[in-house]
């Protein structure tokens, strides 16, 4: 479903961020991607979404792009590589939860947001907001529908992202620390619902006892380089190995004494 093929890339000349990194990813898997600030992992995303690498930023497929970015390797989404001719194919396929969700919203409200995309795709307004709602529902977050997005808070954001992106229902899923500014109880939500979709999903996060919950498989990205991939039992009980990547143990396995 995803492949990494040795993939190099710097933003800028000189600096590298990614070191070949390889893997590939399975349709229905659910992957952790872990690792201390500046590893890598928004990098990761960003290049699978095109919003960095050859062309990124430039708004056309012409190839100069942002002269800046340097990378060699392939990435492919079901065969497809991620090129700038192929992003809009690509981007059907693919619903992201980005770090920072305030550049995510265009609308003026949450239900406008939810609303943009299922009527870009061509449904019909009355089957959109049936679907808003459901997933809404779903998420128990019934009371963002008409909120403003100027206007609400960090944690409400990211759930109204979370429901645009689940009303969508791509085939991936990628959701970069979609724990981050949650409370515990909508934290709870969001493992819940991760726990819940058949999709094939990469989460990025510092929250290990969420990874936990609800990856079978984790990537360890440690200076851009693949430290470790296996099942997320044996990375994320590994105290040594999290710590000489800068992490701890999840608190559920950190004993006390
Ligand atoms: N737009 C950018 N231009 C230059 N350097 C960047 C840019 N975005 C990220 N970086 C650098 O790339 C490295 C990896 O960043 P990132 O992928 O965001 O790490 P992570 O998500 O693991 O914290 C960091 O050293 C960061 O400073
Ligand atoms: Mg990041």
């Amino acid at each position: 479903m995803i492949r990494f093929e040795d993939v190099t890339f710097a933003y800028e000349k000189g600096k590298p961020v990614l070191s070949a990194v390889s893997f590939e990813i399975g349709k229905g898997e659910t992957v952790g991607l872990i690792g201390a600030n500046g590893a890598g992992k928004s990098t990761v995303m960003k290049l699978l979404l095109g919003l960095a690498g050859p062309g990124a930023g430039a708004g056309s497929g012409s190839g100069a792009g942002n002269t800046k970015n340097t990378g060699s390797g392939r990435i492919l989404v079901e065969g497809i590589e991620v090129l700038p001719k192929n992003l809009p194919q690509i981007r059907r396929k693919l619903g992201f939860v980005l770090q920072n969700s305030d550049n995510q919203m265009f609308m003026p409200t949450v239900f406008e947001d939810m609303m943009f995309g299922l009527l870009n795709y061509g449904m019909s307004r009355m089957e959109a907001e049936r679907r808003v709602d459901e997933v809404l529902q779903d998420l128990g977050q019934e009371k963002l529908k008409y909120l403003y997005n100027h206007k609400i808070s960090g944690g409400e954001k990211r759930m109204a992202a979370v429901a645009t992106v689940l009303a969508m229902d791509p085939e991936v899923l990628l959701m970069d620390e979609p724990t981050s500014a949650l409370d515990p109880y909508n934290r709870r939500i969001i493992i819940r619902t991760i726990g819940a979709l058949k999709q094939t999903k990469i989460i990025t996060s510092h929250d290990l006892d969420m990874i936990y919950d609800t990856c079978g498989r984790v990537i360890l990205l440690s200076d851009g380089k693949i430290a470790a991939d296996g099942p997320a039992e044996d990375i994320l009980m590994d105290k040594k190995l999290l710590e000489a990547n800068r992490m701890e143990l999840p608190l559920r396995f950190a004993t006390c004494v």
